[in-house]
């Protein structure tokens, strides 16, 4: 199988409700050999309306890290664990709402899916719902972000935070300096 053809398939997923009210599948992007595969938790609004991950508020601040870290947005693929977008309508806007454990599991086939084709050799693990699909649910974020995993497969893992969280920080330039720090000890991996 490759990642177009997966991508194809992803299009037309039912493994949990999401895909009722989303727009379309968000699926992963970026080149196939990447040595970097980052991942986040689900599209935001923006992504559910451009169709693409990491495109909105989130990915401005993912995308500004990167290029500070030295990590080029050619080595890198992105993607989600959850592929549909999860909100709740508040008037206009649709309120983010966090994905269920069991919703993150029905997508996790796709994201195994991903990362074995991509098969990156640094997977950034993207705060606590990335974390729960790739690390497990005691994983912890805040105890453990910004060191490197070994994975199984080969290559490490290196969670860090989520960079929404960063917008939402009470200091966000001291977030935003823990988030590019965790980066650059991912650029500096073997
Ligand atoms: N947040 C995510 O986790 N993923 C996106 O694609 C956008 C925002």
């Amino acid at each position: 199988m490759s990642l177009p053809a997966l991508r194809e398939a992803a299009r037309r997923c039912q493994g949990c409700d999401l895909y009722r009210n989303a727009t379309q599948t968000v699926f992963g992007e970026g080149v196939p050999d990447a040595r970097y595969m980052l991942v986040g938790e689900e599209p935001g609004d923006q992504e559910d309306r451009q169709g693409a991950p990491f495109v909105g508020p989130a990915g401005h601040v993912l995308d500004r890290a990167l290029e500070e870290a030295g990590i080029d947005r050619d080595t890198v693929y992105v993607t989600n664990a959850v592929k549909h977008f999860k909100f709740q309508p508040r008037g206009k806007r649709r309120i983010h709402q966090k994905p269920t454990a069991a919703e993150i599991d029905a997508c996790h086939p796709w994201l195994t899916a991903e990362m074995s084709l991509v098969n990156p050799e640094i997977t950034v693990v993207l705060g606590a719902t990335a974390a729960r699909a790739l690390l497990g649910p005691a994983f912890r974020v805040t105890r453990e972000r910004g060191r490197p995993l070994p994975r199984s497969e080969g290559g490490f893992y290196l969670a860090t935070v989520h960079p929404s969280s960063i917008l939402r920080a009470p200091d966000r330039d001291a977030a935003y300096a823990g988030f590019l720090s965790d980066l650059r000890v991912a650029a500096a991996l073997p």
